[in-house]
């Protein structure tokens, strides 16, 4: 375990080269040969909650060996060096700025599981560094850091894959088999729901000195600077819009996702996106994006709705979040647990073969993970490949930006603009010096 003293020497060293680029790891973009016994030696950005469910399950198979953790919070680093070596037997080495990660030239891939606002520069970086990649979902925090992102993969030809594990789910596949040969007929609506308590934010409690343990400046990166308050920070930075997009790309990008698959897998651009919605059942919380919102993306000859409820634990079809399928013939209802065909038509005339409740009993994350290991070793592309994951994250962007702007939004991705000036401010983030939005 390192010691206060010895973490902020580290950061310290480290941040007399803070701008981006500066200090940044050299540039390899060459392609390892693993054999299928060899080690892949991992690290660790960002150590808290989803990046330990990552690590738990990337450790779980025999042939990964984790090298290094990263952290802001040395109290997150210490717990997770117990956990590491209670699992492993080995302590890994650990840093407080992932450029210092990314030097380690015998690490192979790199997880990224920071809050959104922080997905891009040290995926750039990786990029450049010539490390595979496993980054958490939505892809980040706006569009044009996930344009970014997406060419950075392409450039240093990186393996990546992204948080979406549905698209390694067993039973996903089934239900896409299902639609694609037209069980249910033509999909013209596609239902994506979200209700959850914590997309309500928290009452709100005075702004407080930062846990001694946290270089918050850090924390902050590229965003702007802003007084620390609890509720902004582990786990509740989601409701704010410098650092997430509320429940549309927390949970959205899951549940979207499932619909892009169906219609095929590369970003389609919706002819219009319009959204309704605020702060409307939680005007006191620590809250900037709604809790309660509805989204129609008009692709011509479908749509895709989404709505979300923060504080609410109910849902359509009994299900608090999930997806219908809307078929000519029937309907096909789903989420992680569960999913169903209900047909159209009368009961002793249905239009197609109902299915009854069919339960998952896979566990989809691991198995997202194990086919990542294979993709790397393998250098074919994963489950959910970086352009999966940016038509995700960008389409769930377009839905913010149209409930921020309240217009009947259209967007011109040849030119990257939208037929208004209120959202073509909203598609990428003034980074906070001495941070610097990369660019190659
Ligand atoms: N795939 C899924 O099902 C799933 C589930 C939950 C969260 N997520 C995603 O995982 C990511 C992390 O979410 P979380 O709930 O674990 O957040 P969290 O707030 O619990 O943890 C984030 C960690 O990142 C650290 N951090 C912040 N800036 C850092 C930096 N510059 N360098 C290193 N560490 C830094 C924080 O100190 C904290 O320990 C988010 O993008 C989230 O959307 C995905």
């Amino acid at each position: 375990m390192i010691s206060r003293r010895k973490f902020y020497k580290i950061s310290t060293l480290a941040g007399m080269g803070v701008v981006a680029g500066i200090g940044a790891p050299a540039v390899n973009s060459q392609a390892k040969n693993f054999s299928a016994n060899d080690k892949i030696r991992v690290g660790l950005i960002g150590c808290r909650s989803m990046g330990w469910a990552n690590l738990k399950d990337f450790i779980g198979n025999p042939d990964v060996e984790c090298i290094a953790l990263c952290d802001v919070d040395k109290a997150v680093l210490d717990e997770r060096v117990k956990d590491v070596f209670g699992k492993t037997g080995k302590k890994p080495l650990v840093f407080n700025d992932y450029r210092k990660l990314l030097d380690l030239k015998e690490i192979d891939v790199v997880i990224i599981a920071t809050p959104d606002h922080w997905h891009c520069l040290p995926f750039v970086d990786a990029c450049k560094a010539g490390k595979d990649i496993y980054v958490e979902k939505p892809l980040a925090n706006s569009i044009a850091e996930c344009n970014i992102m997406l060419q950075a993969a392409k450039k240093y030809n990186r393996i990546v894959t992204v948080g979406q594990q549905q698209r390694s789910g067993i039973e996903w596949v089934k239900i896409m088999g299902l639609l694609k040969s037209g069980t249910i007929g033509e999909v013209n609506r596609i239902n994506c729901w979200g209700n959850f308590n914590y997309g309500a934010g928290r009452p709100r409690v005075p702004n407080s000195d930062p846990p001694q343990s946290v270089d918050y400046d850090r924390w902050l990166g590229p965003a702007p600077i802003r007084p620390f308050n609890e509720n902004r920070f582990h786990g509740f930075w989601r409701m704010n819009w410098d650092y997430g997009g509320g429940l549309l790309t927390d949970w959205g990008v899951h549940l979207l996702d499932m619909a892009l698959w169906d219609k095929g897998d590369t970003l389609k651009f919706p002819e219009t996106v319009t959204a309704s919605g605020g702060i409307m059942r939680f005007p006191g919380n620590e809250i900037q994006t709604p809790d309660t919102l509805n989204v129609v993306f008009n692709y011509g000859d479908w749509l895709l709705c989404w709505e979300h409820n923060g504080g609410i634990q109910t849902g359509p079809w009994n299900r608090n979040y999930g997806v219908s399928f809307v078929g000519a013939k029937g309907s096909i209802i789903a989420n992680r647990e569960t999913w169903e065909l209900i047909p159209e038509g009368k009961s002793d005339k249905p239009l197609t073969e109902a299915i009854p409740q069919q339960t998952n009993k896979q566990n989809e994350h691991q198995l997202h993970v194990r086919h990542f290991l294979d993709a790397v070793k393998s250098r074919k592309q994963p489950d959910c490949s970086i352009e999966i994951g940016h038509a995700a994250a960008v389409t769930a962007h377009l839905g913010n930006i149209a409930a921020r702007t309240r217009a009947v939004l259209t967007y011109d991705n040849i030119n990257k603009t939208f037929n208004n000036p209120e959202a073509n401010k909203l598609f990428r983030p003034e980074y906070r010096l001495p941070y610097i939005f990369p660019t190659f």
